[in-house]
């Protein structure tokens, strides 16, 4: 068994006639976190529906622990154990936030009791939030049960689509935090994010996508370091920050 999480050797994504992401090759060790950085439309989002399989088309080869992932349907994916937090959160707004990790729970073995109580210890957030029903959550709020939904089902591999986006700095903090602690379990994680900062804390490494294209690959240290590589890469979507979307 191969020791990589993930392997995407030579991936180009496509929606309809439209190529988004262009023969990305890219290597997650196991247990390692690995930033994906951009602007807005670089394709970030577009190399995680890739990874799961989920609205785009796919070329080349992605294999998971030494299996070949690519041709496999999105619920597959998951099934061997990649997690996703979407951008777009998708709590199930009726349910309440204990209701929403039950109903994840389901595709486990084991006591469900025990699912929650693992994702409010990794997410501590999440806590308080149990007995609340989905459309009473901030958006903060709904971030931290997204990625505490995931938890629940036991990722080797997770995902995360932008979970800075949009947040006050002191959950930005507590989400970085408890990702930090997911990634010292041993979890293996890929974060897509505009936000420098939390991919810096969070990451060993970091891979930047310009227009679909990998323009970049470094450690988060020596990018964090330099200035001139954040300008290079970085500049446009940093003044366009909270303007966004
Ligand atoms: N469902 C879609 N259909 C067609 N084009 C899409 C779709 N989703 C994204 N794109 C295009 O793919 C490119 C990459 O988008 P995306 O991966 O969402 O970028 P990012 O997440 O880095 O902001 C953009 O040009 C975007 O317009
Ligand atoms: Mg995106």
């Amino acid at each position: 068994m191969s020791t990589d999480a993930l392997v995407l050797d030579d991936v180009t994504l496509t929606y309809g006639s439209a190529t988004a992401v262009f023969g990305l090759s890219l290597t997650v060790g196991a247990g390692e976190a690995v930033g994906i950085l951009g602007r807005n439309g670089a394709g970030k989002t577009t190399t995680l529906r890739g990874i799961l399989g989920s609205g785009v088309r796919r070329k080349g080869s992605i294999r998971y622990f030494g299996e070949e992932i690519g041709g496999m349907r999105a619920d597959q994916v998951a099934r061997k154990g990649i997690g996703w937090v979407p951008d777009d959160r998708r709590i199930y707004t009726t349910l309440t936030v204990r209701e929403n990790l039950l109903l994840a729970s389901r595709e486990r073995s084991g006591p469900a009791k025990e699912a929650v109580d693992e994702a409010v210890a990794a997410v501590p957030l999440v806590e308080k939030l149990l007995p609340r029903k989905g459309v009473q959550l901030s958006g903060g709020e709904q971030q931290a049960v997204a990625i505490a939904r995931a938890v629940v089902g036991r990722p080797k591999v997770l995902l995360l689509d932008e979970p800075a986006e949009g947040l006050a700095p002191i959950i930005v903090e507590s989400l970085q935090q408890s990702v930090i602690e997911l990634s010292r379990s041993g979890m293996t994680i890929l974060i897509a994010e505009q936000n420098l900062n939390f991919v810096l804390g969070a990451t060993q490494r970091v891979c930047v996508l310009d227009s679909g294209r990998e323009v970049l690959t470094c450690s988060s240290e020596e990018f964090g370091n330099s200035p001139e590589l954040q300008n290079q890469h970085l500049a446009i979507s940093l003044e366009n920050h909270g303007k966004r979307r």
